[in-house]
């Protein structure tokens, strides 16, 4: 018998290729309230019904420290436990070697804790998130924060790999979440060089620059796509963050709408998971004690397990 075969008959060819689904989730709503574990439970659970899909089953963390505390462990992690969610875990890198200390810090009392129960579910985790954006030129313009430099990330790296090395979370992959921009600026490459995989944020609907309506959004996407694959030194590339806004400003020629967000998740979210690309959408919802301008969430205010999404999110049969 050949390899495939036996891996076929014990059905492990076919979770093997299975790629990760899932939701960006925040530590806090809008009006700066942390979410509790209630609240982490509730979301994850509401991700795992919406009608029409299946398996969106992982939650990407943006930080370790549960919000308004120095360093508690988040409760999301308790709540992935108890629902059976996997998880991409954040640490959050634009505030200084301080704050990377309570990031750690929270990392291993997460470990100490739980134990598998905890690690088991881990299928990666990010240093950062979008720091080496906020430093380019757009990003300053666009008034989005402080970064880090890219040799600050590649200490918080290293230091990360330390604080996991001989714990049940040893091995798993360590990488970073940035605007693809970020990964063909040759300044990064040795940044780079330091990651497991590559994690790509793209927004078809901000390239404001280009034509960027909806019916554009998949070859901006895949071009975007293409070059981080070329830039990323043989890693795997996962895109941790991507989606079309349900309403707000028309940027250029991008228009939100819930009929251009079906369109977006059609080409794109459908395409990534016909090629078993790991995905993040962004976001689940977004409007929970707020109205963010733009808003990308697929379901609107009210009770997540009551309302409707506000398109459809099935996909057309698969093709192989
Ligand atoms: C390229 O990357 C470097 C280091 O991250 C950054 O300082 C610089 O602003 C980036 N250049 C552009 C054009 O984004
Ligand atoms: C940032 O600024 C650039 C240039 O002004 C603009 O094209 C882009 O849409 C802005 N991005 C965001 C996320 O606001």
């Amino acid at each position: 018998m050949r390899v495939s075969t036996i891996l076929a008959a014990a059905g492990l060819l076919s979770s093997a290729n299975a790629a990760i689904k899932g939701f960006n989730y925040g530590a806090n709503f809008n009006n700066d309230q942390a979410k509790t574990l209630n609240d982490f439970e509730y979301e994850f659970n509401a991700a795992k019904k919406l009608p029409g899909t299946d398996g969106w089953t992982s939650a990407r963390l943006y930080t370790m420290i549960q919000h308004g505390t120095t360093n508690t462990v988040i409760e999301a992690i308790e709540a992935a436990i108890n629902t059976k969610t996997t998880l991409l875990l954040g640490m959050w890198a634009s505030a200084g070697q301080g704050i990377i200390n309570n990031e750690i810090t929270a990392l291993k009392a997460a470990i100490a804790k739980y134990g598998t129960a905890f690690t088991d579910l881990v299928v990666g985790i990010s240093v950062g998130s979008e720091d080496l954006y906020r430093i380019t030129p757009t990003g300053i313009e666009n008034k989005s924060g402080a970064g880090a430099q890219p040799q600050d990330l590649i200490n918080y790296v290293k230091q990360t790999r330390a604080a996991i090395k001989g714990t049940s979370l040893q091995g798993k992959p360590i990488g970073h979440v940035d605007t693809w921009t970020v990964y063909v600026n040759a300044s990064n490459n040795a940044f780079i060089s330091s990651l497991d995989f590559i994690g790509m944020d793209a927004y078809p609907y901000f390239q404001t620059t280009m034509a960027n309506n909806v019916g554009s959004g998949s070859q901006l996407f895949f071009d975007a796509y293409h070059q981080t694959v070329a830039a990323a030194q043989g890693k795997p590339v996962w895109v941790t963050e991507t989606g079309w806004p349900v309403s707000g400003q028309t940027l250029n020629q991008g228009v939100p709408s819930a009929n251009n967000a079906r369109i977006y998740w059609e080409d794109v979210t459908c395409q990534l998971v016909n090629d078993n690309v790991n995905l993040y959408y962004y976001i689940l919802q977004d409007v929970q004690y707020g109205n963010p301008v733009p808003s990308f969430g697929i379901k609107p205010a009210g009770d997540l397990m009551q309302v409707s999404p506000l398109f459809d999110l099935s996909c057309p049969a698969k093709v192989s």
